[in-house]
C-alpha cells in the first residue's frame, strides 16, 4: 500500500555513474510504492531539498573501503540525533552474477554513519561493471549490459528491505577488515593522490575542458590548453572515461616515476648508511614526495612538446574500452 509519510534523501558519490544509476532505480522502486525519494550528488552543494525520514548513502566500493570523499560528507553532516539510515554501495564485477569485493567498506560507513548518530538499519551492496580503466580493461558495451541487468534483481530487494525498515547487516567476511585496513588507508593517504598524476593527455586531445568540467573533486586545470591534475585525485576514473578523444592515458613514466621512486634507498644514495632507522624512513619519505613534485612540474612542462609527447605519454590504457554507466552525464 502507498506511504507518502516515507521520504527518503538519498546521498550518492559516483564516479562512472554506477552508483547513480543504482540510485536511480531505487527511487523509482520506493515511489513505486508511493514514497517520495529525492537524489542529492554529494559533490553538489544543494542536497536534498526536503526533510528526510531516512536517509541512504550510496557510492562505489574503493579499495575496499569508503571513498574519502564520502566519508568527508558523512562527516559533515549535522548530528542526526537517531534518524533511519541505510548503506547501499556498489562493487565491481567482470562477469555477470559475480560480484567484487566490498571488504570493510560496509562497516566503515555504518560506523562513520553512527558516529554522526544515525540508527543504520540496512548495509548492502551491488555487482555493477568494474570500472578502472587505469589499470584494467572495462568490460565492454554488452558485457556491462549484461551485469547492470543482473543488479536489477538485488536492487528490488534492497528496496523492498529499506521500505520496510528490515534490519539487515552485510558482515565483512573474516580477516578482511585487516586487509581493508591495509588496501583502505594505503589508498586513501596516498594511492588515489598519485594515481591522477599517473594521467596525462596524448596528442588526440582537443582542449575541449570537458574533463575538468566534471571532475567531481575539481582536481583538474586546464592550463595553456592541456588539462593538469593536482594531488587531490578520487581515482573516481570519470575523466580518463568521460573523454570524448580518448585522449587520457595512464603515462608508464609518470606512474614509474611517481610511484616506484618510493622503494628508492635515498639515505643511501645520499651517503647517511647507518642512521637511526626512523630518520632514515623520514628522509626517504621527504625525498620521495620532493622528487615527485620536481618530476611532476619537468613532465608537465615536457609533455606540452609534442614532438616528445609519445614518449613521455607512452601506455598501455589507448587500447582499453572507456566505460560510463548508460545514460551517465555528471
Ligand atoms: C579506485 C577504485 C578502487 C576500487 N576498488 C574496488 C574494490 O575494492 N572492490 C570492488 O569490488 N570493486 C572496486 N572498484 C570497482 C568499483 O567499486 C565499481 O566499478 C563501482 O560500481 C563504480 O561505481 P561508480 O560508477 O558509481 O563510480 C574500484 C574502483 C575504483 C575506481
Ligand atoms: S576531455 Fe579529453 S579532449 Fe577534452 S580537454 Fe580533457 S583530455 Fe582534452
Ligand atoms: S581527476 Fe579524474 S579520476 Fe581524479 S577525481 Fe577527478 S575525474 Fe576522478
Amino acid at each position: 500500500m502507498a506511504d507518502t509519510s516515507k521520504k527518503y534523501c538519498v546521498h550518492v558519490f559516483t564516479g562512472t555513474g554506477n552508483s547513480l544509476h543504482a540510485a536511480r532505480a531505487l527511487k523509482a522502486a520506493l515511489e513505486d510504492k508511493g514514497a517520495c525519494a529525492a537524489i542529492a550528488l554529494i559533490e553538489k552543494p544543494q542536497g536534498c531539498a526536503m526533510p528526510a525520514a531516512a536517509h541512504v548513502f550510496m557510492f562505489p566500493v574503493y579499495a575496499a573501503c569508503v571513498p574519502e570523499i564520502m566519508l568527508r560528507h558523512i562527516g559533515a553532516l549535522p548530528r542526526a540525533a537517531g534518524a533511519k539510515a541505510a548503506v547501499l554501495a556498489t562493487f565491481g564485477s567482470m562477469e555477470p552474477g559475480k560480484g567484487g569485493e566490498e571488504g570493510y567498506a560496509l562497516e566503515e560507513a555504518r560506523a562513520a554513519l553512527s558516529a554522526r548518530g544515525f540508527d543504520v538499519f540496512y548495509t548492502g551492496v551491488l555487482a555493477y561493471p568494474g570500472n578502472v580503466t587505469a589499470m584494467v580493461n572495462p568490460p565492454g558495451p554488452e558485457l556491462a549490459a549484461k551485469i547492470t541487468a543482473f543488479s536489477a534483481a538485488p536492487l528490488k530487494a534492497a528496496a523492498e528491505a529499506i521500505f520496510s525498515e528490515t534490519r539487515v547487516y552485510k558482515p565483512c567476511k573474516p580477516g578482511m577488515r585487516a586487509v581493508s585496513f591495509i588496501t583502505g588507508g594505503l589508498f586513501r593517504h596516498w594511492g588515489r593522490k598519485f594515481m591522477g598524476k599517473w594521467f596525462a593527455a596524448d596528442s588526440k586531445c582537443n582542449s575541449c575542458g570537458l574533463c575538468a568540467a566534471s571532475c567531481p573533486a575539481g582536481v583538474i586545470k586546464m592550463s595553456g590548453g592541456r588539462p593538469v591534475w593536482n594531488f587531490a585525485c578520487q581515482s573516481c576514473q570519470r575523466c580518463i572515461n568521460i573523454c570524448p578523444q580518448k585522449a587520457i592515458q595512464v603515462s608508464l613514466l609518470r606512474a614509474a616515476l611517481l610511484t616506484l621512486t618510493v622503494l628508492v634507498p635515498w639515505h643511501i644514495l645520499f651517503g647517511l648508511r647507518g642512521v637511526w632507522l626512523p630518520a632514515a624512513l623520514a628522509f626517504n619519505l621527504a625525498s620521495y614526495l620532493i622528487v615527485c613534485v620536481l618530476a611532476d612540474v619537468v613532465l608537465t612542462q615536457l609533455e606540452r612538446i609534442p614532438a616528445l609527447r609519445p614518449a613521455l605519454v607512452f601506455n598501455l590504457s589507448a587500447g582499453r574500452n572507456r566505460y560510463l554507466a548508460e545514460g551517465f552525464e555528471p
